[in-house]
């Protein structure tokens, strides 16, 4: 199996290689000056599988494009079998119409990962379980929430689970399990779908046990933070002690970081399914890695 990586999380890339005990497979990924890419693959992959990891935010649009690029480079090179790994799959949150005359955006993007030759897709934390229904190739859905549970058992406290919306109860309730049946609460989450704009409303359920020493707040993503920052003041209103944030994909668009940095969050955990620029991490912020969960999935079918 030879691993190969885009531009979009290469330490990730890396350390996922290293736990395979191999190292990342060159590549030759050229930008010309009006931005276009040349790819080309510079090993020999004949009847090789062969694996890509290009997680696709941000920038979406470049980042599944340079992955179209490096699939076909390898389906013309002769490659056995290609699995995408794409830690955070852009366009996800578009999986169906919402409002009349809308494009299903996820919908494009599986029908050209299967057209450009990809044979199995790796993602984590999809936003909806009904995701792989869309792809006409098999998508695994890998999830950090085990790694999370580790964390937060550590934290030793007693602490209760919050979804941020109910969107997010199934993925609570598994992570209750996980920790014993923790318990856990639901917001209450209104978003304004022409402004984006969120208001949350109350909390349902597990009544007053946010009040306990932690209340931890998970969610899939964090993008522009908003969801995040407006749950953590409500739950500072009612009374909570210590937030901490757990959440897999670190999207971080316009202000998030400074947001997060600045609000009363004690700590925001997230995973690397998305490389973080240095300019946008905060001392609040902690990484969790999942290149030992993408390893494990890869050694099964190998
Ligand atoms: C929404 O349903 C998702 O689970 C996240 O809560 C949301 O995408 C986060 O977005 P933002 O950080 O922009 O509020």
């Amino acid at each position: 199996m030879k691993i190969f990586s885009g531009t979009s999380n290469k330490p990730l890339a890396e350390n996922l290689a290293k736990k395979l005990g191999t190292e990342l497979s060159p590549l030759e990924i050229h930008v010309f000056p009006d931005g276009e890419k040349r790819v080309r693959v510079l090993e020999k992959v004949v009847d090789e599988d062969c694996v890509v990891v290009q997680p696709t935010s941000p920038e979406p649009d470049k980042n599944y494009m340079e992955l179209f690029f490096i699939v076909d480079a390898l389906r013309r090179s002769g490659a056995s079998k290609i699995k995408a790994v794409i830690p955070y799959l852009g366009y996800q949150r578009q999986d169906h119409v919402f409002r009349v005359g809308e494009a299903v955006s996820l919908e494009v993007i599986a029908t050209l990962l299967k057209w450009g030759g990809v044979d199995e897709v790796i993602s984590f934390d999809l936003h909806s379980i009904k995701i792989p229904e869309i792809f006409k190739i098999k998508l695994i859905h890998l999830s950090a929430l085990p790694i999370f549970a580790e964390q937060i058992k550590k934290m030793g406290k007693e602490s209760v689970l919050i979804s941020p919306d109910m969107g997010g109860i199934r993925r609570i309730k598994i992570l209750s399990e996980m920790l014993n049946n923790m318990p856990y609460a639901v917001i209450e989450k209104n978003r304004d779908l022409a402004t984006g704009k969120i208001t949350m409303s109350g909390i349902r359920g597990e009544s007053a046990s946010w009040r306990k020493e932690n209340a931890v707040i998970v969610d899939d993503m964090i993008s522009t933070g908003s969801t995040i920052v407006t749950a953590a003041s409500l739950l500072k209103d009612k009374g909570a002690k210590n937030i901490y944030v757990f959440a897999a994909h670190a999207v971080f668009s316009e202000d998030a970081p400074k947001m997060l940095g600045d609000s009363s969050l004690r700590k925001v955990f997230v995973t690397d399914t998305i490389d973080i620029p240095k300019s946008k991490r905060f001392p609040k912020l902690k990484i969790l890695s999942v290149a030992e969960t993408i390893a494990k999935q890869l050694k099964k079918n190998s």
